[in-house]
């Protein structure tokens, strides 16, 4: 990408209100240090594609490398930049350049990255904090000891040094967490885009299967890339899992070239990248487009599990409620269907307290959703992190302290993405051995409740089976 503003929904006054409110946070002596990400070789000479940092494109809607913001509190930004090369341009292609970023950025001022090191000292001469953020770009810490050394230097000749260092990650994880209306629409892009690649590796598996065809992991995994970029789309947000039969128990499986056989689930995980932002959905369907009785009863009582998270997403619940409805539905069920039984593991509360729903269900309900796909954001509540209490955990015997949960409010995107894993064990009814499930959506919260923006793709059981038979 070589946009200057990579975003169709976002315009230079939008990155420069997020820039201003960030000002205003900074005190009016402070000034931050943002930094892009710096590009990655993969092997030898090759490189990965680049992926510009978040927090820098957050603020500033560029993607090119080697870049730097330095915005001070009374609101002056500078950008430094690749200068223009006509010879370097030849092979990577076009820049920006310094002398066309303020009209094209709406920045106050930008330089050359080479002048970086030389300009540093002085734009933070005579500010008492210097913010960037903390942990998250190796050898950041260090540049900036140097700039601050070089200040230090010129004390005898009235240089002022800041005083103090601090997170820059705090603000800015707490703007990125509510979603403005331009993040929201990028999104709801997204997540459509996605919706439809799922639709596609649906009905690509039912029909190469009828048509007698072998069906690898790969063939859906090439459906749903090719559907990404077919819809303009720069990249999947994360490493796909396209994982057939029991592949869908490990969690972390990535597409690979295992067969797709008729009579099995496939499990998709898969979500594109648009313009910066992440979508992230699963669905779980059969290879053939007809789940059979153990399957359908293990999808029913995920989806319905998913409906009681759904139902508990809205303004001011906490993030870990979705999560607690989840766990109470699938306790249930395990219970209803076998998979637990009650005269070992005894009622649902039991069940529940006792985390005996673990041996199937080993994750979360959800995560923040933005630019990253796992997005930045305390899942504590600010106003409450004094109030910590302490228990033993059922299953390691580990203390845990516990904080209260986030509240949710207007504008916080967040998965819903309930599962059930069943690997053969004793005392586990085999119909349902080997059956990985995951429902996965991207929910973006309201007053009310929540939008799911991923619904372009159904979860209904008789709804992907009418898909998938078309
Ligand atoms: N696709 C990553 C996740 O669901 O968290
Ligand atoms: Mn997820
Ligand atoms: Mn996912």
């Amino acid at each position: 990408m070589n946009n200057s503003l990579a975003n169709s929904f976002a315009s230079q006054s939008d990155f420069a209100a997020r820039r201003a409110r960030l000002a205003a946070q900074l005190g009016p002596k402070g000034v931050a240090i943002v930094p892009t990400a710096p590009e990655q070789m993969r092997n030898r000479d090759a490189d990965f594609l680049y992926r510009h940092d978040s927090y820098f494109f957050y603020l500033s809607g560029f993607t090119e490398p080697q870049a730097w913001l330095v915005i001070t509190g009374d609101g002056q930004t500078t950008l430094f930049c690749q200068a223009r090369d006509p010879e370097r341009e030849i092979w990577d292609g076009y820049r920006l350049g310094p002398q066309a970023a303020p009209a094209a950025l709406g920045v106050d001022a930008a330089y050359s990255v080479a002048e970086l090191d030389a300009r540093m000292p002085g734009l933070l001469d005579g500010r008492d904090a210097v913010w960037f953020p903390f942990a998250t770009h190796k050898g950041l810490e260090t540049r900036v000891d140097h700039w601050l050394g070089a200040l230090r230097s010129r004390v005898r000749y009235g240089a002022l040094c800041p005083e103090q260092q601090r997170d820059l990650c705090g603000p800015l994880d707490e703007m990125r967490l509510v979603k403005d209306a331009q993040e929201q629409a990028t999104m709801r892009r997204a997540a459509q885009i996605s919706a439809g690649a799922h639709i596609r590796a649906m009905q690509l598996s039912a029909r190469m299967l009828r048509d007698g065809q072998a069906v690898r992991e790969y063939h859906l995994d090439a459906e749903l890339l090719h559907e990404f970029r077919r819809q303009g789309s720069q990249c999947a947000a994360y490493g796909s899992i396209v994982a057939a039969g029991a592949n869908a128990c490990v969690l972390h499986y990535r597409a690979d070239a295992a067969p797709v056989r008729d009579g099995e689930l496939v499990l998709i995980d898969a979500g594109c990248e648009l313009d910066g932002y992440a979508s992230d959905i699963t669905r779980t369907f059969p290879a053939n487009g007809k789940f059979t009785g153990p399957q359908r009863a293990l999808y029913e009582l995920v989806l319905a599990s998913q409906q009681a998270a759904v139902a508990a997403t809205r303004a001011g619940a906490r993030f870990t409620d979705p999560h607690e409805a989840t766990v109470r539905v699938l306790s249930q069920g395990l219970l209803d269907l076998g998979l637990l039984t009650k005269n070992k593991v005894g009622t649902v509360q039991d069940v529940i307290e006792q985390r005996a729903y673990f041996q199937f269900y080993m994750h979360r309900t959800g995560h923040w959703l933005g630019m990253d796909v796992h997005d930045c954001g305390a899942y504590t509540e600010p106003s409450e992190i004094g109030q910590v209490s302490e228990r033993k955990d059922p299953l390691s015997g580990d203390i845990i302290r516990d904080r209260p949960s986030r509240i949710l409010r207007s504008g916080m995107v967040l998965t819903i993405e309930p599962g059930l894993y069943v690997r053969p064990a004793e005392g586990v009814p085999e119909q349902f051995h080997n059956i990985g499930i995951r429902i996965e959506d991207d929910a973006i919260v309201t007053d009310t409740g929540c939008e799911l923006i991923s619904r372009g793709v159904p979860v209904d059981a008789d709804e992907i089976e009418a898909l998938m038979r078309g």
